[in-house]
């Protein structure tokens, strides 16, 4: 079986499948892991104000409440064209065009300049990256001093070779990091480290339950998307909830200081 491209994991069946799981703020735990991350980083020292560089914002729910919460300019950075247009036209809708700046964008190359960020943000989106490379370009965009907040999914100890082949395949993962790993990178590029905390407990006890119309709900996008597609989603679902309820994988937030 060939790798899924992260293209290919969020086209318009995937988008669907996981706005109906988390909305639109799209990573595990939805608009409160988003508010839980701010509390944090505030508490870390993310002022008010200033600009603000979120990484691979999606549809752009995160960069908003950012956006509001600390009176900020939140530079969005997504490569995919659909989300990209999502985000603009829900920020112009929601009247943030001014503070809100979409740019389509792939995050292993910045178009920003060197130190001209004030804090960086990003919601379980790294896992689909070169993450090497992401991070150093941030330790060159972020001004001194500026406080980089982010979620991720993450490696246990255990995780296997099978496990990381499926989650390359199925969800489009190159790679995942452990969170003493995520700490040495992040260390190696001059980052100090200020939180590193597994919330894997936490993020399954916000997962949202089973259905009553599940049954339908599955019928109706297999009969809009195929078989296939409906397959697809059901297994990449499967085989992360396999690799956490095994203690091989879960989530975790940092929060580092430039
Ligand atoms: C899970 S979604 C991110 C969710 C978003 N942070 C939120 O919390 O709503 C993953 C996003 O990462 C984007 N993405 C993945 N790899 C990327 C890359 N190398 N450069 C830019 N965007 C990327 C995808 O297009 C997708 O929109």
């Amino acid at each position: 079986m060939g790798d899924r491209t992260v293209a290919e994991f969020y086209d318009d069946a995937g988008i669907e499948w996981s706005l109906r799981s988390v909305g639109m703020h799209l990573h595990p735990g939805a608009e409160d892991a988003t508010v839980e991350l701010a509390r944090r980083a505030e508490a870390c020292g993310m002022a008010a104000g200033g600009r603000i560089l979120d990484v691979a914002s999606a549809l752009g729910a995160p960069a908003r409440y950012l956006a509001r919460r600390f009176g900020a300019r939140v530079v969005c950075i997504d490569m995919d064209r659909r989300m990209h247009s999502r985000a603009v036209a829900v920020s112009r809708r929601e009247g943030l065009a001014n503070l809100v700046q979409p740019i389509l964008a792939r995050t292993e190359h910045l178009p920003l300049a060197d130190g001209s960020i004030d804090a960086a943000w990003s919601q379980d989106a790294l896992c689909h990256m070169d993450k090497e490379a992401v991070l150093r370009e941030l330790a060159r965009v972020l001004r001194p001093g500026a406080v980089f907040a982010f979620t991720d999914f993450v490696a246990h100890r255990g995780i296997t070779a099978a496990d990381l082949d499926r989650v390359r395949q199925l969800w489009a993962f190159p790679s995942l990091l452990t969170v003493p790993g995520y700490v040495a990178a992040l260390a190696r590029l001059g980052f100090e480290v200020l939180l590193a905390e597994d919330r894997t407990a936490t993020v399954l006890a916000t997962q949202p339950r089973q259905r009553i119309d599940d049954d339908l709900w599955w019928a109706e996008f297999a009969g809009r998307w195929g078989e296939a597609k409906a397959e697809a989603q059901r297994e990449a679902g499967l085989a992360w909830f396999d690799i956490v309820r095994g203690g091989r994988g879960g989530y975790a937030m940092f929060i580092a200081r430039r």
